[in-house]
């Protein structure tokens, strides 16, 4: 599959078309940003980092019954995935308070909630990507209540299944954000990326943070904590022996 004209240039990754109306290129870059653009920088390796390992988990949620825009790797950064509309909602699910969640309601970072939490935000550079609920949502008309239904059960099914894919591997998932799309049939499937950009990954014995926090907080040692998240991610567990 050859790639056709860039569609868009994001902060992490540019989307190109390809010879099927049905399909698209994405191409994973080596920038970062973050508090909405307003931090830049680079992260070397970065863009073939998130691509192999979004790839590796879409692979293992699609194995596991989740259907998403994942195709096929085409090449270190590029991969091919389903065209889709995107729902215009960031949907976060937490174990752990850390981040926002921590400063917004007074929690010590590292509490571990009772059962795992949801939260959504409105997908809008412009305004901040502002934290919504569900009726906000349905009056905003970003989703269908049936839409919205389908994909907080997906997101919590995803949340199972990676946090029990990272434990077997010495990593806590503290959080992470999803976002979906509709293929031209009206359905459902996982779309973005699931990287170290998107999560927060803490090593489990040490608590060492092995995500974009290291980039976000000026931590130090971000190419390391990548490469560390990948030698992870690749790590055959006993079971798999
Ligand atoms: P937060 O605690 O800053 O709200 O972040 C929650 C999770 O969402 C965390 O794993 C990082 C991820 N995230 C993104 O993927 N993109 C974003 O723009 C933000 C703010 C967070
Ligand atoms: N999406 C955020 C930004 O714009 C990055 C982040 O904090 O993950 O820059």
């Amino acid at each position: 599959m050859k790639k056709g004209n860039m569609l868009y240039e994001g902060k992490a990754k540019k989307v190109f078309e390809t010879d099927s109306p049905e399909l698209l290129i994405v191409s994973y870059k080596d920038d970062a940003t973050a508090f909405n653009g307003l931090k830049k920088g680079t992260i070397a390796g970065k863009g073939v980092i998130n691509n192999k390992m979004s790839n590796a988990l879409m692979r293992i949620l699609q194995n596991n019954g989740i259907p998403t825009h994942y195709v096929e790797e085409l090449n270190d950064r590029d991969t091919l995935v389903r065209k889709v509309r995107i729902v215009p909602l960031e949907v976060i699910v937490r174990n752990v308070a850390a981040g926002s969640f921590a400063k917004n309601y007074g929690v010590t970072e590292g509490v571990v909630f009772p059962e795992p939490t949801i939260e959504l935000t409105y997908k809008n550079d412009a305004l901040g990507d502002p934290l919504l609920n569900e009726y906000h949502a349905l009056a905003l008309n970003l989703a269908t209540r049936e839409e919205l239904d389908a994909i907080k059960n997906y997101a919590f099914r995803i949340n199972e299944i990676l946090k029990t894919f990272w434990i077997s591997r010495g990593v806590t998932l503290v959080d992470f954000k999803l976002e979906f799309g509709k293929l031209p049939d009206g359905s459902i499937v996982l779309a973005d990326e699931i990287s170290p950009d998107t999560c927060r990954l803490w090593d489990s014995a040490t608590g060492k943070k092995l995500d974009k926090d290291r980039f976000r907080r000026d931590l130090g040692g971000v190419e390391d904590a990548y490469r560390e998240i990948m030698d992870r991610l690749k790590q055959k567990t006993e079971a798999e022996e």
